[in-house]
């Protein structure tokens, strides 16, 4: 029976790698710990500092978790053509984008438009005294909440940032005695969490300091409790348009000329119709946007997990869960197009730090924020223009299980030859990891030539 007191520890952090590592083989892998040493250790990086660099990341390091850094080519965003750095591990995806960037490349490109870079916090406080009271108060006193966090956004304001407005918020039919502020920001080329942060604590501060000092409230009304401070993901004011429009004659024949440019944009129309009123294929579809979205995101050092959260909470705006994208054909155009909010940052966080990350913004000509929402955006627009294509003429699993293959059969370890031999024989069969496996065996055995019967 496992011992569970043998997998509680104190003092974790403290250990060296080596020792965590070890640790772990003995009381949860029950595997040799030297062995297990030498396979973790065979991510770290050669360079001694660049492996502290990526250390510092994050706590509790064993070792680093690679993961494909690829390139999308041919993306031409309003007017400039960009190669936009993809890391992502399902297969299929830098392909697809690939594939629609070049597609889209002699029908104009895509065009982008930031519509709003608003970011927004809260601060979240419960008050039992008066309430229009602590309007009135607010209303006064408004101004100078924004004047004292004035240490905090010189820079920022600088740079054309700062905090633009506050407001108060009354929840108190929902949850007893419960307000809110909530401020809004510019941020600029930065994502700002730590700056909206700081501002937020700084208010609640002043806002208890404040209620306390004011004459407007009695003895019995001078209490604010802050429930917390901090950032809201949801920003949906930070908005970017991402979009492709042609002559729908100029979109070509689909399925080896069997379908062809009406029926496709149709077709195509309404396999985003069905997104836009179904959350259970919304869901899919704007997946796949995010599997472009995500690739960027991460290659530029930003937070994927803040994008997802938000770009989810978007779709669902109305009330129901919604395709992101839409598509019109109208008048012989066929016309897509994506809005989606993206809080991205070009400066500070991991952007400069990571070594990748910064060679990304490089390999996009060092973009401002404004710019990166752009080209993100578009890589999760090419992504659905992939996936869709894909969808509604040959069907997804064509191109997905030609990559699938190559990763079955590379965990089979199969040779140069053994591949060879396995893309020919699957090139007109359903893949699985069953008749790979079976592909295999026979190949490899000794009778092989003899009694395999690859027709
Ligand atoms: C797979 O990662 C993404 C797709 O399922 C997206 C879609 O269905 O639109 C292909």
């Amino acid at each position: 029976m496992e011992q569970n007191e043998e997998k509680e520890i104190s003092g974790f952090s403290k250990l060296s790698k080596r020792d965590k590592i070890a640790w772990l083989a003995k009381n949860f892998l029950y595997a040799n710990p030297v062995e297990i040493v030498k396979e973790f250790a065979e991510y770290w990086h050669d360079n001694v500092e660049a492996q502290k660099l990526l250390d510092g990341f994050s706590e509790n390091t064993l070792t680093n978790f690679p993961v494909p850094f690829g390139i999308a080519p041919n993306f031409k965003i309003n007017g400039k053509v960009y190669a936009v750095p993809m890391v992502i591990e399902e297969s299929s995806v830098v392909a697809a984008a690939s594939n629609a960037a070049k597609y889209w490349l002699t029908r104009g490109g895509f065009k982008a438009t930031v519509l709003s870079t608003k970011k927004v916090g809260q601060v979240h406080f419960v008050y039992k005294g008066n309430r229009d009271k602590l309007f009135r108060f607010f209303n006064d006193q408004k101004e100078t909440f924004k004047e004292d966090v004035k240490h905090l956004t010189a820079n920022m304001e600088k740079r054309g940032g700062g905090v633009l407005d506050i407001e108060l918020i009354d929840f108190t039919e929902l949850e007893p005695d419960y307000y809110q502020l909530r401020a809004y920001f510019e941020t600029v080329d930065s994502m700002g969490a730590n700056f909206i942060n700081s501002c937020l604590e700084e208010f609640g501060k002043q806002l208890r300091e404040k209620v306390e000092s004011s004459v407007i409230f009695n003895d019995s009304e001078k209490e604010v409790e802050i429930v917390m401070c901090i950032l809201s993901n949801y920003t949906p004011e930070c908005l970017v348009r991402a979009e492709v429009r042609c002559k729908v004659k100029e979109l070509g024949t689909f399925d080896n000329g069997n379908m062809n440019a009406e029926e496709f944009a149709r077709k195509f129309e309404r396999a985003v119709n069905i997104a836009r009123i179904d959350p259970y294929r919304a869901t899919t579809h704007n997946k796949g946007i995010m599997n472009g979205i995500d690739a960027v995101v991460i290659a530029t050092g930003n937070d994927f997990r803040a994008v997802e959260a938000c770009v989810h909470t978007f779709a669902c705006r109305d009330g129901v869960y919604r395709s992101l994208s839409q598509c019109e054909v109208k008048d012989g155009e066929f016309r897509f197009w994506l809005d989606v909010p993206i809080a991205v940052g070009t400066v500070g966080g991991l952007t400069s730090l990571h070594p990748l990350a910064k060679r990304s913004l490089e390999l996009l000509g060092n973009p401002n924020a404004k710019t990166l929402m752009e080209i993100i955006a578009c890589t999760g627009l090419a992504q659905n223009f992939a996936a869709l294509r894909s969808l509604t003429t040959v069907g997804i699993q064509a191109g997905h299980m030609k990559m699938h293959l190559t990763n079955i059969l590379a965990s089979m370890q199969a040779n140069d030859e053994e591949v060879s031999k396995a893309q020919t024989f699957f090139s007109d069969k359903v893949v699985s990891v069953a008749a790979v496996r079976e592909f295999l065996e026979k190949l490899r055995s000794a009778s092989f030539g003899s009694n395999l019967n690859l027709g």
